[in-house]
């Protein structure tokens, strides 16, 4: 026999147990009828894919370079598989291995792991709601994108959100940029941070977001993609920020805005809430991608996404008080101290009709039943003593608000639940 031993859940992952969960199914139904009243469709997709997939994110960024959870399965020869990092190389690959028509448009609502220093916040398991939308270049889908993440936050109570976006120019804008921050920060090397000294080849945008004192004073006045937009970038990032002042979403400007993954061009976007530290106060993000599916083995298609992590989010309700969790109530409590078979049939019938309905176990004592019954928070007690199941009757208690016990036909019961539960 092995020793026994005490397990816990891995670091930087945690368990959601009810009631807790319950913000997160609130949560995940509150996104759900928001972006598919906008006509976003629930996509499913494999936890894990080809390493190769996720490596299209990047190969400069951290996610690929340091945190992606990669391993070989048990093939012959084995595939380098990887656990999704995040989700629209997933979405991306999918829409191109299936070509469904354009637009597609699909919501996601998904765990995603990254191998990062866990923190208040920042989790190695954590789960992302999230929208991708192919097939247009059309800066008006951007303001529904940007949009429908702005209005989670409102519906779910928050007010101390923010948004910030930028454009990242294009392949044609963005290598005339490129060259000239190159330029730039080669001629300032000597003051950036000791990991940003070594890349400014591999990824100079990076330095800009960099949070290190030496590299925001290096930078303060380096060259900004806005000012080297093309033509068509200037236009589409115009509308956007006209689409955005229309339909009264706030929004600042932030030039320095770059994000953590390589595919973004054009539009990209950033929410922070104030609420919460600064290190971990990203609660959702995202862009514009225009060569994402083509390096994906598709045709060339443009997509735009976000994607807003759910525990930040909760984190974010906490501190501002806007609690997005229903607790987990019953509507009925069936309490029998006459042998269970009323507890039994009377749960079963209250369900199949609609009415959410708990009861106690083991032919426990009245006292200790209605205990329960206070705790699960029910509105009604339904009661069977021996007494009453010898004559057919089940007594009725509001256990919210006072009111009297009544008795009630055993056959008339659900009907006169429901009258009891109206508003
Ligand atoms: P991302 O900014 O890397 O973008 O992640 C999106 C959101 O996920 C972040 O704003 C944050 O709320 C949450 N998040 C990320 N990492 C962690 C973590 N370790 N712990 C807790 N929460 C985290 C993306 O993943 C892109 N796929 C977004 C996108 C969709 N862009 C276009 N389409």
């Amino acid at each position: 026999m092995p020793e026994p031993v005490s397990f816990q859940a891995p670091k930087g992952t945690f368990d959601v147990l009810p009631p807790e969960s319950g913000a997160y199914e609130r949560l995940i139904a509150v996104f759900a009828t928001l972006v598919e009243r906008a006509g976003y469709g629930l996509v499913i997709s494999p936890m894990f894919e080809d390493y190769a997939v996720f490596q299209r994110v990047g190969e400069q960024t951290d996610v690929v370079r340091k945190e992606m959870y990669d391993f070989y399965d048990k093939g012959d020869p084995p595939r380098h598989l990887a656990l999704r990092p995040e989700g629209t190389a997933s979405v991306v690959r999918a829409f191109v291995e299936h070509r469904p028509s354009l637009p597609f448009k699909a919501w996601y609502a998904a765990p995603s792991f990254r191998y990062e220093a866990p923190q208040a916040g920042r989790f190695r398991q954590h789960h992302q709601l999230g929208i991708e939308a192919l097939g247009t270049e059309d800066p008006d889908l951007d303001v529904e994108v940007i949009g429908l993440l702005a209005a989670l936050y409102r519906e779910l109570g928050l007010r101390r959100v923010t948004c910030r976006i930028n454009s990242l120019g294009d392949e044609v804008c963005r290598p005339a940029y490129r060259a000239a921050l190159i330029d730039y920060l080669e001629a300032r090397a000597d003051h950036l941070c000791d990991e940003h000294r070594t890349t400014i080849h591999d990824n100079p945008l990076r330095v800009l977001d960099c949070k290190q004192p030496e590299c925001v004073a290096a930078t303060r006045d380096a060259p900004r993609q806005i000012d080297w937009l093309c033509g068509p970038c200037a236009a589409a990032y115009a509308r956007v920020k006209e689409g955005l002042a229309a339909t009264g979403v706030a929004f600042s400007e932030d030039p320095r805005l770059v994000r953590g993954l390589d595919y973004y061009t054009r539009t990209t976007f950033e929410f922070a809430a104030e609420a919460l530290a600064s290190a971990q106060n990203a609660v959702g993000g995202g862009g514009r991608y225009g060569g994402l599916a083509e390096s994906l083995g598709g045709p060339p298609t443009p997509g735009i996404g976000f994607g807003c992590g759910m525990e930040r989010v909760l984190l974010a309700c906490k501190a501002e008080g806007v609690e997005p969790a229903r607790p987990l109530v019953v509507d009925v409590f069936v309490v029998d101290t006459a042998g269970g078979a009323a507890a039994r049939d009377l749960t079963a019938e209250l369900r199949a009709a609609g009415i959410s309905a708990d009861r106690a176990w083991d032919a426990r004592s009245f006292k200790a039943q209605f205990r329960a019954a206070d705790r699960s928070g029910a509105q009604v007690a339904l009661v069977v003593g021996p007494d009453e199941a010898e004559r057919g009757v089940v007594a009725m208690r509001r256990l919210r608000g006072g009111g009297d016990q009544t008795e009630v036909a055993r056959d008339r019961v659900i009907n006169q639940v429901r009258e009891l539960l109206q508003p």
